[in-house]
């Protein structure tokens, strides 16, 4: 597949199929995934890899923290405030989400359990943490950011579809412990990886994008 073709095929799938990946793919995937640029080749990034029963756990753990206390992520990802345009296009996201899941203004119930599905890894059979030290500067994030594109795309390249998930990481502490991972580290993303459900409902609608004429100025 070339990455054009990635890059153009990859959305955010949130059901997959009851099919194991391979531990040598999912090492093949991160093998490639390594040789993401980073400032002053820094590799700020851990990932933790989870599958099985150890997936079963976290997701058990992580499930179980939020009904005892409310979420507390090591950063920020949204801002406190939506404005426009970002409010509308937030909106319309979760419209398209819930428009999928045939899930009514009302039904709170359905909401709930459309957000707890994030900490199923939607049944994905593999879950992925995404971590950095947590005394990185800001350009660490981009590093992180470009880290988490190619392991999609190479999801993508192997016949895996993906979903980044900044939900998984708004439980970073219960993760930590789960893990075994320092204090130190900071939790940036969760991602789900497996098979796509092709048929499921969830996954039959596409979010749209500006054209390039709307974020783009030529300066000839
Ligand atoms: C860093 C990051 C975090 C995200 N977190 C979540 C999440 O927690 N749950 C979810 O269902 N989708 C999540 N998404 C998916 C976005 O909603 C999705 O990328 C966006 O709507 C564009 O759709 P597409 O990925 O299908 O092209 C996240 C995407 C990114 C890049």
């Amino acid at each position: 597949m070339d990455i054009e073709q990635a890059i153009l095929q990859r959305q955010s799938i949130r059901a997959y199929e009851d099919r194991d990946v391979s531990n040598e793919t999912i090492r093949a995937i991160l093998d490639a995934a390594r040789w993401t640029p980073s400032g002053v080749n820094t590799q700020p990034w851990q990932i933790e890899v989870v599958t099985g029963a150890s997936k079963q756990r976290i997701s058990d753990a992580i499930l179980s923290a939020r009904e005892q206390s409310p979420a507390k992520p090591d950063y920020d990802y949204y801002p406190a405030e939506w404005r426009e345009p970002y409010k509308a296009r937030r909106k319309a996201c979760g419209l398209a989400l819930y428009g999928a899941l045939a899930i009514g203004r009302e039904d709170k119930d359905k909401m709930i359990e459309a957000t707890n599905n994030n900490f199923r890894f939607f049944d994905a059979p593999v879950g992925m943490f995404f971590f950095m030290d947590r005394d990185m500067g800001q350009g660490s994030w981009l590093d992180m950011g470009m880290l988490l594109q190619s392991v999609m795309l190479l999801a993508k390249s192997h016949g895996l579809d993906t979903c980044p998930q900044a939900s998984l990481a708004e439980n970073p502490d219960v993760v930590r412990q789960m893990l075994g991972v320092s204090e130190d580290k900071l939790l940036v993303c969760g991602l789900s990886m497996g098979y796509a459900q092709a048929n499921a409902a969830v996954n039959q609608y596409r979010t749209e994008r500006l054209s390039v004429d709307e974020f783009t100025h030529w300066h000839d």
